[in-house]
């Protein structure tokens, strides 16, 4: 670990929502909400039925908006809000529960639940009602052609521009709570060591590309986090001390 990191990116994925009560996606019985995602989260099922799809986030909306952020979330504000560097969060998450921790910089790069846009125009509608295929755009007043503002399998993911600048940047690169099976995000890793970065990978146990990782701290994101957060901190403050 450096006393002084300038930039500092961290790739969250499901696990970090689970003590918050939230599923992931690769639990052992593969059901996400008791969904096969390929029913719910493919560009070709929204398109087979619509409404299915709507209903499924509807449904979800209400769950993820319940759900409280946890210590794994609290550390990131705590980190951003006390150490001196850029920190980046990209999230592969579509609750808000980092915005809900007072997170900033976030980066949803598959979507966001409270989000649905319109395929007539692009516009994206903040809500945390039901969108259904009789929604009407508010920007291009077309109805039926809103859709859940998730990033679907066989669609390209959100802020790629500026999550390539965050991953050239970067030297401390943290992965948080994401089995590492889904690409792009899966490759994330590799680019930022590429270029220089520390990798720390957070998780229950070893992931399927933790190749790319100098440390792995397992363990449960709301305890082992905290703990990294502070020997940043502390890291930190004892180089301050150091150059005065
Ligand atoms: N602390 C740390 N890690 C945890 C915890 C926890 N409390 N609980 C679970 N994990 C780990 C699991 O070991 C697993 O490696 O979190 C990871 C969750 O993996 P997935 O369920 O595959 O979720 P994720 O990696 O975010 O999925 C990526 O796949 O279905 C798509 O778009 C969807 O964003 C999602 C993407």
């Amino acid at each position: 670990m450096k006393k002084d990191y300038q930039h500092i990116v961290i790739l969250t994925g499901a696990g970090i929502s689970a003590e918050s009560g939230l599923a992931t996606f690769r639990a052992a019985n593969g059901l996400w909400n008791n969904h096969p995602v390929e029913d719910v989260a493919t560009i070709e099922a929204f398109q087979r039925n619509p409404a299915y799809v709507h209903d499924f986030y509807n449904e979800l909306k209400p769950l993820l908006n319940a759900a409280k952020p946890n210590p794994a979330h609290l550390a990131i504000t705590k980190l951003q809000q006390e150490y001196p560097a850029k920190i980046s969060i990209i999230t592969q998450n579509v609750d808000t529960l980092h915005e809900k921790a007072g997170s900033q910089n976030i980066y949803h790069i598959h979507g966001q639940i409270n989000q649905a846009v319109c395929l007539n125009c692009g516009h994206v509608l903040e809500t945390f009602t039901d969108v259904d295929t009789e929604t009407t755009c508010p920007h291009c007043q077309i109805s039926g052609m809103m859709k859940p503002n998730i990033v679907f399998f066989g669609e390209n993911l959100l802020y790629m521009e500026d999550v390539d600048k965050l991953l050239h940047q970067c030297d401390l690169f943290i992965s948080v709570g994401t089995s590492g099976v889904v690409f792009p995000a899966a490759s994330f890793v590799q680019i930022a060591k590429y270029y220089g970065a520390e990798t720390y990978e957070f998780n229950l146990e070893l992931t399927s590309n933790n190749l790319y990782f100098d440390h792995h701290i397992y363990g449960k994101a709301g305890e082992t986090l905290p703990r990294f957060v502070s020997e940043l901190l502390n890291a930190q403050a004892s180089a301050d001390n150091h150059n005065h």
